[in-house]
Formats: structure tokens, sequence, C-alpha cells
């Protein structure tokens, strides 16, 4: 047979016929290569007996309808995967080099096994030794988990199919390599086919499979966006480097709920799970700021407050600055644009900075109220009541829309001690009675009548 050239980006995973020096895709250099395709390896002989033979239906591993989760120790992880961890499920967790991967699945891995899981750690990165001596670091060494320490494919099969475990963690899938495959460790091409000989196993002998996969931006080794539609969740570890919180957010969630968050502190003694990040995304309200305010949101199916702070300043250059961290930098021009020609409140010659505070990201649309509100404190140098939350969508006519779960939002604001509140009116009438609702309709009326003087 003759054989076609494949080359692949290793960022994206687009193929093309021919080599170029840029991914049309992702817009990435450098990092097309050729690779062998997959299929094209020998057949494997060492678990040939099944290979290719099809299953009988009553052969698989029955499967509860719906599935028993297993629950681990961990309120937060439980929450991010749907409830606990579903049998014969795949998962991917992706994240930055150093943020805290192989912690959180190393203390995972000792809350499933103290759960009732037969849990074996599959190390890639990092000797027995090691492994044991983080698990010291971690007060988790009494644990029953089993480690290995392989990188072969071949190998790790073997174990598992003796073991049979209940629960597989394989860090990372980027170290893993199969000797069906002509390419180097962390290329597309190997990724691709560690993941799905694992999945493919873990769906067939009814074991839970959780895959960790460095996410990396130069293209020098495969991210884990090749093989997010081979498993049935993935969660994404994040975090800004200075802070010690992390967030572990479900991108894709066959058997639960995506957006939800679980939110981490890394300590000394590894990851603490945070219970009320309320508080963590807060600063000191006792003397609010002017550009300082407090929006309401919602992560997933939790409420969250956040501090919004904003910067307006006098521009030294001839083009002003808008900077934005955690939050959408188009979204801030737009709602600027709507601030300065349906309310007449120009920002030109004014630099601009917005900060979520804490490091926290927000992609909620009901922020846009609370943004405005941090810029117009800013600029007139007028802060808002330190009571005071503040949520609603804007649209580019300048009227306000009302947003979802607006009784969850008024509930954690008033848990943690707020007292009024600012939103669109319109929206479905409340039975809230301890707080002060002010309802605004449009944009140009709450410039009136918040920094009206
Ligand atoms: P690690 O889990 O090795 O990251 P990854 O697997 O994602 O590459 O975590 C690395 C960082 O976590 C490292 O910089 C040190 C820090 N850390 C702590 O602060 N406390 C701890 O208890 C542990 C184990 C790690
Ligand atoms: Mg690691």
């Amino acid at each position: 047979m003759a054989k076609t050239k494949n080359f692949v980006c290793k960022t994206c995973a687009s193929t093309y016929t021919k080599w170029s020096g840029k991914c049309d895709s992702c817009g990435e250099w450098n990092t097309i290569s050729e690779e062998i395709p997959f299929s094209s390896g020998p057949p494997s002989k060492s678990l040939g007996a099944k290979r290719g033979s099809p299953i009988a239906l009553f052969d698989l591993a029955t499967e509860e309808d719906p599935p028993k989760r297993t629950r681990s120790g961990s309120g937060e992880l439980n929450r991010v995967l749907g409830g606990g961890l579903v049998p014969s499920s795949a998962v991917l967790v992706g994240g930055d080099p150093g943020i805290g991967k192989s912690t959180l699945l190393l203390q995972a891995a000792a809350s499933f096994a103290r759960a009732g899981l037969k849990t074996i750690y599959v190390s890639g990165e990092e000797a027995s030794a090691q492994v044991r001596m983080r698990a010291r670091r971690l007060g988790i060494q009494e644990a029953p988990v089993k480690l290995a320490a392989e990188t072969n494919l071949r190998d790790i099969l073997t174990t598992l199919e003796i073991e049979k475990p209940d629960l597989a963690i394989i860090d990372s899938i980027q170290t893993m390599w199969s000797d069906n495959v002509d390419s180097a460790p962390g290329s597309v091409s190997q990724v691709r086919a560690a993941c799905h000989e694992l999945t493919t196993f873990a769906k067939r002998k009814g074991m839970a499979v959780i895959l960790v996969g460095h996410v990396t931006k130069d293209g020098q080794i495969a991210g884990p966006r090749v093989v997010e539609h081979m498993v049935d969740t993935v969660l994404y570890f994040e975090g800004e480097r200075g802070h010690q919180f992390r967030i572990l957010r479900a991108v894709k969630n066959r058997y639960g709920p995506t957006d939800e968050i679980g939110v981490f502190e890394m300590t000394g003694k590894g990851l603490a799970e945070v219970k009320n990040p309320s508080a963590l995304f807060m600063g000191d309200r006792e003397n609010p700021a002017p550009g300082s305010v407090v929006f309401s949101g919602i992560e997933g199916t939790r409420p969250m407050l956040v501090e919004l702070q904003a910067l307006v300043a006098p521009s030294p250059h001839s083009q002003a600055r808008r900077t934005v961290v955690g939050w959408d930098g188009s979204r801030l021009a737009m709602i600027l644009a709507v601030l300065e020609s349906r309310c007449g409140v120009p920002f030109t010659g004014l630099d601009v900075y917005l900060n979520v505070a804490g490091g926290l990201r927000v992609s909620e649309p009901a922020a846009d109220l609370a943004v405005a509100a941090a810029l117009l404190s800013a600029r007139e140098d007028h802060s808002l009541p330190s009571d005071t939350v503040v949520f609603g969508e804007i649209s580019l006519s300048g009227a306000l829309r009302p947003v979802g779960q607006t009784e969850n939002r008024l509930k954690e604001a008033e848990k943690l001690g707020f007292s009024s509140a600012i939103m669109p009116s319109g929206g479905k009438k409340l039975d809230q009675t301890g707080m002060k609702i002010s309802t605004v309709s449009d944009l140009t009326t709450f410039v009136k009548d918040v920094f009206g003087d």
C-alpha cells in the first residue's frame, strides 16, 4: 500500500498533505511535522487474543443507570466531576506545567482509594520513590494507593490487566509511548495512540481512568486539545502565578454540568479545598477605593462574589491604553463605547485598567453593569457604598437586561454581609426581603442615579 504523507500541527492537530511553516488553522509557526498515522503501525502481538474480535454485549462490564458514582473526600473535586467519579469513565485533567496537577491527582488518588476504589497511580515523570516522598509531604502516605513508574504503554496495560484496578491515574499522557507508533513521546500520534489505548482499555474493563495532560503554548509537545474528543470529561486546572488559589474547571462533561468550578488553595501541605470562595476573591471592604465594585456572579451552579477594580488616568501616550486582567478585552471596549455614545461619558485620552481581584477569570455578561460601575467610579473618583453589589447585562442600545439566577446572587451577597443591590429592572418578581434592591432600566439612568450630583 502506498504510504500517504501526513503532516500534523502539534498545537491544534490540524492535518495537512504537505509541510508548511505556519499552521493555517491556529496561526502557530513551526508546529507542523510529519507524523506516521497511528493505524500504519504493526499489529500488537501481546494483547493479540482479543484484538479485532467483537465482544458480546453481555461480556461488557455492566453499567448501572444512572451510573453509581464514587465520591471522593474532596467536595470541590466531586462537584466538578458532576457529583463523583463515574465507573469506566475517562477524565482528562489539563493545565500548565507546575500548576499542581500531580499534587491534585495524588491527593485525589488517596481520596478515591479511601472511598473504596482500588487505585493505581502511574507516573511517567517521577520515580516511585519521588512520588512516595511527595505523598509523605502531603500526609497521605498511608493511603492504599499502588504506584507504578512506567512510560511504555504495553507494560502499563499489562500491569493494569493483572492488577484490575477500579481507577488508574496516568501522569502524564505526554510521557507515554506506544511501540506501535514510530514517533517520539509527546508527539500528536503518540499522545493520541496512548489516549486511545487507555480509554478503550478502561471502557472494556470497567475501569475509570484519569489522564494528566500538559498544556503548552510553544507547541513543543502536543497539548491535551488533541484528545479532548476521546474522553468523557475534560477538566482544566488553572491559576495565576503568584496567587495561591487554583481553579479546577469542567469544560466538557458527559456525566454532569460544564462550567462548574472547584476552588483550591496551594499550601505547604498540598491543595486545600476552599469552601467559601467569595471571601477569597474580595479585598478589604471596610474602605472601598474609588473604582472598586463587588459583582455578584455565578460560576457553574455556584454564586460567587468578586471584586472588580478599575483605574482611569490621563494618558501620557498618543493612543490611550486599555488593559484588562481576568475579563474579556473586547467586552471592555464595548462597554466603553456604550458609555461614550449612549451616556455621553467619554474615555478619550484616558488610560483604562480593569482587574478582577484575586486573579479569577469572569466570563459572564452579567458582569457588564459592575464593570461600567467600576469604570465610572474610577473616572469620577466617587466610591460606591461598601455594602452594595451590582450585576446586569448591558446591551448596545444602553438598555439593561435582567440576568439569570438573580435570587442566588442576592442570597450569596446577603450571606456575606451586603445589604443592597443594584440590578436591571424587568426580571421576575422576587420575594427576597433582607436586601435593599434598586432596579434600573438603562445605563443613562444608572449614571445619573449613582454618579449624578
Ligand atoms: P505539581 O503538582 O508538580 O505540578 P504539575 O504536575 O502540574 O506540573 O506542583 C508543582 C508546584 O506545586 C511546585 O511549584 C511546588 C508546589 N507545591 C506546593 O506549593 N505545595 C505542595 O505541597 C506541593 C506538593 C507542591
Ligand atoms: Mg506533574
